[in-house]
Formats: structure tokens, sequence, C-alpha cells
């Protein structure tokens, strides 16, 4: 080696040091210590936690279970569903044992720590009402449970080992869903010096887009006397772009204007995301070095043409989601979004609602990685109560701290095109409602002035007359499909969003009969009928929104609600037990597509065929009688035969709302054997074709992962679907038997969901029945590569097995 390459590689190692040494984030996520009830003295240094559960976070306490009906047990009118008298509930927050106080305690070291660094530690979530301990002494606290927030606690930590200690505090009626419990998000300890970029410090922008050129705005807020800032664009494939240095600075913060040539736009068909690599200095001294992911992209709110991205107008095709991960609960998991996020792709979905609070960071990420629109929510409450626990208890204090929090944290995602500030929130009357609505939205703009504020408003008479829904920038009616037209008319925005919709209620794989258009119909099984006819005294059924969505230019696109049934709010059965979490998905609890799924899916993707058949054809017993057959499809027409004998052709029509978006052929006759559907182009030829055959005796386990290949990091996951088939291969749709599950090899079984809201059989256990013939398990990969094996045995049944590979 010659000298100069020699020094050039001391260089260069040096400088790998220095940056290294800059900046440290550790994620707090092994060897926690976890203890529900309350301590005296938790908080100390020398606190004996060695008798407690050790635990990894993001943790939920409260998703072992059992499922426990006294839990959320309450005599109460939900006003929200228009209830005016009180009435037994359960089940509201999902009967889970979430409820009282809890303790986590963390040793951890920072490796390159010296005194007077800057240190601060990040929460990402923390339900509920967080105490915070650094070596013994509080460093803070914070309310809502769903909000990021960070300390600075420099003046707290040591060279050496450090004790962290938290509190958390879930009230009962705190919620309307499963909230979850514990340290459910990211924990982060972050080094750097003092001359350094804030915490949420960089704002990135891209106020001006041609086709040759963009001006990407950065704004970085800095702590400490420092000389420069230099900014460096990389493309997506980590090629550098621009540099910019800059000195001028006012009041610590700096301001850059960078062009980037030929930009690429984001959007979701084509998610291309840039890098700004933000180096801050003391004349030659690095001191600090931030990386930020951005994306360049234009959006407008428009009356008449309404929402457009890139300049072409676009609909939101969305859905709602609410935070838990079905069987995983509120403990966030990359792996686990990532699959739903998937499946809604699939759907054709381009939109995400974070109902009604705010996302993880995690979801963001992949929402700009795999393209989605995201409408950012930060409430379900404000001052005026909703449940006896709720937000209103904080609104005061906290309401400004918290959307400061959520816009600082998350603005730099692209994939953010809107925010919420409420959900049907009970000041939509009143004049204080009016100012609280005025209020907040100020807030956002002031903190982000690139997005619009809407507010979800179910009170649609009342924010008509009192002036709240004219104020905001986006008006989102929940429901209410019948005052569109003169919310359209009364408001000055020129445009509605959707910004709740449908609230259909099913259960997958489940028909009743007769087949008829229903409002919070209940049956003797607590299950709501597939047909996808049922809804709720509020709601409708999919239909009416497509009407609207596709007759109405100024109505900008529907937020479903939702795209997967979450634990809690039982709805049509509040008052039945056993029943604990929602009927409203177009997925079940466990991801499984409902019916509902390939409707939207029929007019969401535009790309791919639909073309499916319900109800399932295993009806026996109901020989000769009556049972109806719907083709959901993006076909105009088609020809359905039972064991060879044309039903006739369908023909989507605009007689009702169904016969324009479904293809149904009512008076079917049942009889065993097989269904045929034909489905025909625009010239009304033969397209394409679909079979569905009466399965007979369940036979054997088959089983289907979403993916087979794992990351070795001890939280990838693979989502595997179980189902039963006959012997010729039939799928088995009433099967309920109970299967058991083995994971070995370098992977374990994590947890395992039927979709079946009524169920009470605990998640984590590795045995389950099957809910209409399927149930999906999740297996989790170690930290050690190499191959895992699933076995499902069922008695009587052919076991399934399957391989699956743990990867760096
Ligand atoms: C809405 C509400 C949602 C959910 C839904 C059920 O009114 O915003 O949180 O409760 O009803 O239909």
């Amino acid at each position: 080696m010659k000298l100069s390459s020699a020094l050039l590689f001391i260089f260069l190692i040096f400088v790998q040091y220095s940056f290294s040494q800059n900046r440290i984030v550790k994620e707090l996520d092994s060897n926690w210590k976890f203890q529900k009830g309350d301590f005296q003295n938790a908080n100390a240094i020398n606190f004996d936690d060695s008798k407690w559960e050790t635990v990894t976070v993001p943790h939920d306490w409260a998703i072992k279970g059992p499922f426990n009906k006294e839990i959320d047990k309450q005599t109460v009118a939900i006003v929200q569903n228009g209830e005016e008298v009180a009435s037994e509930k359960t089940g509201r927050t999902g009967s889970l044992p979430h409820i009282g106080t809890a303790w986590y305690r963390n040793k951890f070291t920072v490796p390159t720590y010296k005194k007077g660094k800057k240190v601060i530690l990040l929460f990402e979530g923390a339900m509920s009402e967080p105490q915070i301990y650094v070596n013994g002494k509080k460093v803070g606290e914070w309310a809502y449970g769903y909000s990021y927030f960070y300390f600075d606690v420099s003046d707290f930590v040591t060279e050496g080992e450090n004790t962290l200690a938290v509190q958390l505090t879930n009230k009962a009626f705190a919620s309307r869903w499963y909230p979850g419990a514990g340290l459910y998000r990211k924990v982060s300890v972050i080094v750097k010096n003092k001359e350094s970029v804030n915490q949420w410090g960089t704002f990135i922008t891209t106020p001006f887009i041609s086709d040759t050129e963009a001006k990407v705005n950065i704004k970085t807020k800095t702590s400490g006397e420092n000389t420069h800032l230099v900014t460096t664009i990389f493309d997506a494939e980590g090629n550098q772009l621009e540099t910019n240095k800059t000195t001028e600075q006012f009041g610590h913060e700096f301001e850059q204007n960078i062009k980037v040539e030929n930009p690429k736009l984001w959007s979701p068909e084509s998610p291309y995301l840039y890098t700004a690599k933000t180096e801050l200095y003391v004349g030659n001294e690095l001191k600090d070095e931030v990386s930020t992911r951005f994306g360049i992209r234009e959006i407008k709110y428009e009356a008449a043409t309404g929402f457009s991205l890139n300049g072409k107008v676009t609909k939101f095709k969305g859905v709602c989601l609410h935070h838990d991960l079905g069987p995983l609960g509120a403990a966030v998991n990359k792996a686990a979004l990532r699959r739903q996020l998937t499946i809604l792709k699939d759907m054709g979905c381009n939109a995400v609602r974070s109902s009604h609070n705010m996302p993880s960071i995690e979801q963001l990420e992949l929402c700009d990685e795999m393209g989605f629109l995201f409408l950012a929510e930060s409430f379900d409450e404000w001052k005026k109560p909703k449940v006896e626990n709720g937000y209103h208890r904080f609104f005061d204090e906290y309401a400004e701290k918290d959307i400061v929090n959520l816009v600082q944290a998350t603005r730099n995602h692209p994939s953010i095109v809107m925010w919420s500030s409420g959900n049907e929130v009970p000041d939509q009357w009143g004049a204080e409602g009016v100012k609280r609505a005025k209020w907040l939205q100020d807030i956002f703009h002031r903190e982000d002035p690139t997005r619009p504020v809407t507010v979800g408003m179910d009170q649609v008479k009342a924010v008509m007359e009192s002036g709240f829904g004219a104020l905001l920038d986006v008006p989102g009616l929940n429901y209410r499909v019948h005052l569109y037209e003169e919310a359209f008319e009364k408001f000055p925005q020129g445009f509605i969003l959707g910004s709740e919709t449908a609230s259909t209620v099913s259960s997958r794989g489940i028909y009743k009969f007769p087949v008829v258009q229903e409002k919070m119909k209940q049956y003797d099984d607590f299950q709501s009928s597939s047909y996808d006819l049922e809804a709720c005294s509020w709601s409708n059924v999919p239909d009416e929104d497509f009407v609207l969505q596709d007759d109405k230019p100024w109505v900008i696109g529907e937020f479903v609600w939702t795209g997967f049934d979450y634990l809690g709010e039982p709805t049509p059965y509040d008052e039945m037990w056993p029943s604990r979490s929602s009927y409203f998905g177009i997925s079940d609890l466990a991801g499984l597509p409902k019916d509902r799924f390939y409707l939207y899916r029929s007019r969401w993707n535009t790309k791919d065929e639909t073309l499916h058949i319900l109800p399932h054809w295993n009806w026996e017993g109901r020989e000769g009688e009556v049972t109806p057959v719907f083709v959901y499809t993006n076909y105009n027409s088609a020809e359905l035969f039972v064991n060879g004998k044309s039903m006739g052709v369908q023909k989507k029509n605009n007689a009702t709302p169904q016969n324009r978006y479904r293809l149904m052929w009512m008076d079917v006759k049942y009889e065993p054997g097989t269904l045929k559907v034909i489905a025909f182009d625009e010239n009304g030829n033969p397209a394409a074709e679909k079979e569905l055959k009466t399965a007979e005796k369940p036979y054997k386990i088959v089983l289907n992962p979403d993916k087979k290949t794992l990351k070795a990091d001890g939280k990838d996951l693979s989502y595997v679907e179980v189902s039963v088939v006959d012997k010729f291969g039939n799928f088995c749709p009433k099967a309920t038997n109970q299967l058991k599950f083995k994971v070995t090899g370098n992977g374990s079984f994590k947890v395992a969901c039927n979709g079946d809201a009524t169920s009470l059989e605990l998640f984590h256990l590795p045995t389950m029945k099957l809910f209409s013939g399927k149930l999906v398990v999740t297996v989790e990969s170690t930290t050690k590569v190499g191959e895992i094996q699933l076995e499902v045995t069922g008695k009587g049944l052919k076991k399934g097995k399957l391989n699956l590979t743990s990867v760096d």
C-alpha cells in the first residue's frame, strides 16, 4: 500500500468512526423487566426486579388474555350510535385485561457516552399516562397513549449503567375499542453532541415541481453553537445528486433550497424516495449527521376537481385502520404491518386513515415505500367526553403538544397528504366546538403549512348550521350518504370527503337466509351475514358509497370502516357475550379476506381480474331452497350454471345500487354439485370463468404461507393460512376442527387466529378451532439462520407440514 492510500484509508476509518461517534441511536428492545401492579420504589436504581417477567419491547401486556366479560362490562347508552337508553355492554374494548397499572424497567449503557453529550429518550407510544424515571429520578410524564414524545435526559444519565423505569396506567372506560397496554411501540436512546440537529428538527418540502426540476426546501433546527450545515441529496439507488452548504441561520434554523433535476415523483403507483443527508459542522469538525427520507410530490385540493396528486385527479380508495394487529394486539410489528398493506394493495386500496389516533412510524415508513396515501388522525375526543375516562381529561393541557409532536415527528413522510384533528367529536355541537376546530386546525397549519386538515363529522346538520364544517380545509363526512348533496351545497370548499364510509358488518364464510338488506340484524350465533347487505343504524352497505364516488365528481374518495376487523366494538352484538371483536372489516381479524374484499377489489384494482362467487356451496339440508348467488367481478355481465344448467345471464344495471356493482341471481335453488360462472367482456365474449364445488368430508390440512423466507432478526413473521380440503382437494367451508400447531428449528410459534369474533380461545396457545374452514398461524423467526418447520395436526385429518427458511 502506498503511503498516500494508507493515509486515505486511515482517514476514512477515522471519518467513519467519528460519524458513528456523533450520533448513536440505540433501540431499547430487549431485557426489559415487566410487572403488572403498582409498586413503591419501582423507580429506584436498586429495586429488586429479578422476579419480574423478562419481555421485549414493543410489548402488549394484555393480549395474552384471558378474555373476560367483566373487564369492560358497562351499563351505558352509546350516544354516538344513536342510543338513548343505557343497556349492559360487554366486549367494547376487547375484554382483554388491559386495565390497571404496570411497570417496565430496563438497564442500559450507552457505549460511547461521555458527560457533556446530549441524550434523548424517545417513546413512540406508551399506553398510557406514562411516568418516566431515569436512575431513580423522574424525568417527565405524558398522558395520551398514542403520542410520540421525548425527553432530554442529559442531566439524568451516567457513563456506566443506567436504569430506566416506566410506570403506565390504563383506566377503565377510557376507549371505544381495544387500546392495548404497555410499551407497545419503540423506545430509543439517542446520544449526540451539544451541537446537533434537534429531535424532529428537519422539515423537507417540495414547493416547486416541473418535469425538469424540483425545488427541495429543507429547514433544519439545531442546538449549540455551530458554523455551517451541508446537505446532500441522494436518489433511491444511492447516487449522490446535489449538495448545498450554508452558513446562514436565524435563531438556530438553517434553510436550504436544493435543485433536483428530472425529479422522479412519488405516487402510490411509483413510490420513489430520495434521501437528504444533513451534516452539521463547527469549523472543520463534523458534529452531527442526520438522514431523512422524503418524496417529491405535489398535492392540491380544489373546488370541483377535488384532490390531485402530481397534477392527476386522484380519488381516495381508502380504509380506516385501528392500530391493533389482531392476535398480536397493539405491539407494533413491521412484518405484520407489511402483510396488511400487501393485502390492501392487492385489493387496489390506495389510502389509509389511522383512526382515531397517531399512526406508528413503522406504518408510515411502509406507506412511503409501498405507495399509500395517508390520512393521519389525532383524536377521537376533544373537550367533550364520549367515554368516562377519555381524552377530554387531557385536552386543555395536551392537545397542542400532541399535535405538535404528531406533525413534527411525521411531516417528512410523503405518504401523509392530510391531517385529521378529530373523529365525530361531541364538540360538533355548540359554539365552543367551532372555536376548538379552528384552534386545532391553526396549530396544524402553523406546524405544517403544506397539508390540509379534516375532521370526520357525523353531526352533519349541526356542523352545517354552526360554521364548524365550513371552516375546515376538507369537510369529512362519516356515513350520512343522504346528506352529501346538501353538505356540498352548504359548505364552501367545493368538495366532500367520505372520511368514514360503509360500516357494513359480516363474518367470513357465514351466510344467512333469507337474503335481505338489514340494519342492526342479530342472529343466535352472534355472526353477521357475508351477503354484505347488513349495516348499522347509522351506516350503509358499500354500494351506496360507490354511487356517490362514481356520480359526484366533487366526492374526493372514501375511507371504508374498516380494512381489517379489530379487537373491541363488536357491533351489532355490543350486548351479547361472547363477542369481543368487530365485524366491520373487509378482511377478518386474522387478515383473511371476507367476500366484501372482492367487491372492493372489483372496482379498486383496475389492473387485475376479479371473479368471485358467493356463498360457498355446502348447504346440506337446504336442497331445493332458494339460495341466492352473488358474483363480485370487474366484468359487466356473466352467466351462472348449477350443475351445468344455466341460471341465466346477469348484467350490471342501474335498478338499485346493488345491481350496479354486483351480479346477483336471487332465485337459485340449492342442489349439491358445481356452481360455475362465465364472465363476458364488453363484446359479449366469454372472458373468464370460475367454479365452486360442494366439498365432501374434511380430509387433509393445507398450509399456505404469505412468505417462505424470513429474516433472522427475531421479529420477522410468516403468516400461514391453514385450511382443510376434502379428498379431491375441494375446500371445506364449514370445517371447525380443533387443530394443533408445532414449530421446530430456528423459529417459534407466535400466535393463531381464526377470525371468529365470538371465539374465546387464546391467540398465543398452539391450538385453535378452524372457523369457516380456515385460520392463520403466525411463525416468528429467531436470531439464528436456518430451517423452520411448521406442523399442523387435527384428529382424523392428514397433517399439514411446511418448511420455512430464515436468513441474514
Ligand atoms: C363511527 C366511528 C368509528 C366506529 C364506527 C362503527 O361512527 O367513528 O370509530 O365506531 O362508527 O360503525
